[in-house]
């Protein structure tokens, strides 16, 4: 039996689908990669925003015409949608024949011996322990050391789709990253919902740091994603300030810059505080870069606090903002707040962060221009053949001429262009 596996959403997702693709795989099934002669169709789905919803349902919508010739293709429907709204889905007429919950991946193959089905239940404690994901990028692995989130921000849905947080055993993320780096992957990125909360038995996020890249020593480049400002430790900033491995950038949400939208959106920190983080990671680390996400348009903001978000935008000046319209989703607290925006609102508060982040960026990105940067180069261009693309250690994205022998190597280059997203360089 064939599978098929497609991914929507964070990188966690991606990194649950190649434990899923370990799973099938012990327990016989082949990876289709091509969807035509696949005889099972799977989405592993985000519920984060409404878009991402449906785009997958469009997806399921436009594949479902393929069991009209193939009447044993089944199609299941995998991760936090599932999760969500995955046994309504099954029994309304889209051709989804399963819902398997992000807690559940080690009764899939189980699953598939029936005819339909769901399994949803939520289990605390399953961190997949003792199974090694099958990583599918060629340069870049993505290893988790923990799962779901005890945060509730008020918009989120993930503390109810992915449950409780629980951190990954020690022995396992080495056995990952191992693997990874045996493979020659040289950027490896930590993952989980709020990070700076691992622990496992006595050991904390930094120790979990300062531990791999000595029990890794062939380890090249590492990251982490997503930190909440909250529990960004004074100790987290020291060994970040060491260097070694650990590249110089931090994705780290602000969502807002008005303290009134953030006490509204349950996020536990002042702007005040949020700048301090800042200040203290750029005094550590010279040079660092800072990406965050902010959301346009919460239930409540007024101009005034948009207008605080702005000027925070300002203040801090990001490397790069993902700016999200806020979506509401049903059975979080902020669906019920009464003063949701009209769409309109949100969309134009959208395009101005766009727009501002826009401006940053490109000076940022221009403030490079002359500068010398280390790139890991990861693959072609989007553009052309004669361009290859990769990422500089503080997570820019950066172009340069060169052929296919020059991809998943290492090279110092200067750059001598800039756009608001892309570093060109010689
Ligand atoms: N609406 C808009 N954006 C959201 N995010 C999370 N939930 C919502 C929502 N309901 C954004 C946050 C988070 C990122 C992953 O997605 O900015 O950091
Ligand atoms: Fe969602 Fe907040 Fe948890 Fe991030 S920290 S996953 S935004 S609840």
């Amino acid at each position: 039996m064939k599978y098929y596996i497609e991914t929507y959403g964070c990188q966690m997702n991606v990194s649950d689908s190649e434990l899923i693709i370990s799973i099938l795989n012990d327990a016989g099934y082949e990876q289709a990669s091509d969807i035509d002669t696949a005889d099972i169709l799977l989405f592993n789905t985000c519920s984060v925003r409404e878009h991402a919803e449906q785009r997958v349902l469009g997806r399921i919508s436009n594949e479902r015409h393929r069991k009209k010739s193939k009447p044993e293709l089944k199609i299941a429907l995998l991760g936090c949608m599932a999760q969500r709204i995955g046994e309504r889905l099954i029994s309304e007429d889209l051709g989804i024949d399963y819902a398997v919950g992000v807690d559940q991946y080690r009764a899939l193959p189980h699953l598939l011996e029936q005819a339909q089905g769901s399994l949803l239940k939520f289990n605390s404690y399953e961190n997949y322990e003792h199974l090694l994901p099958v990583h599918q990028g060629e340069n870049c692995a993505f290893v988790t050391i923990m799962r779901g989130c005890d945060n509730y921000c008020s918009y989120c849905i993930v503390p109810y789709v992915r449950g409780r947080e629980r951190s990954r055993p020690y022995e396992d993320i080495l056995l990952d990253v191992r693997a990874a780096v045996a493979r020659n992957m040289m950027d490896v990125t930590l993952l989980g919902q709020n990070v700076n909360s691992y622990h496992w038995k006595d050991l904390s996020f930094p120790a979990l740091l300062v531990r791999l890249q000595e029990d890794v020593p062939e380890l090249y480049r590492l990251r982490f994603v997503t930190s909440h400002p909250k529990d960004l430790s004074d100790e987290l900033v020291q060994v970040m300030g060491k260097g070694g491995k650990l590249c110089e950038h931090i994705h780290l949400p602000m969502q807002s810059g008005s303290n009134e939208s953030l006490k509204r959106m349950n996020r536990s920190y002042s702007y005040e505080q949020y700048l301090n983080r800042v200040k203290a990671l750029r005094k550590a680390v010279p040079g660092i870069g800072i990406t965050t996400d902010l959301i346009a348009g919460f239930p409540g903001e007024t101009q005034e606090q948009f207008e605080a978000t702005l000027s925070a935008m300002r203040e801090i000046e990001f490397d790069y903002a993902f700016c999200f319209k806020y979506s509401e989703r049903e059975g979080t607290a902020a669906a019920q707040y009464p003063d949701q925006l009209p769409e309109a609102i949100r969309l134009s508060r959208l395009q101005k962060m766009i727009d501002l982040q826009r401006e940053i960026t490109l000076r940022k990105f221009r403030a490079k221009i002359g500068k010398e940067v280390e790139v890991y180069v990861e693959g072609f261009s989007k553009k052309s053949k004669s361009q290859v693309s990769g990422k500089t250690r503080d997570f820019k994205i950066a172009v340069l001429t060169g052929d296919e022998s020059k991809i998943g190597t290492l090279v110092k280059v200067k750059v001598s262009q800039a756009t608001a997203g892309t570093l060109i360089c010689e």
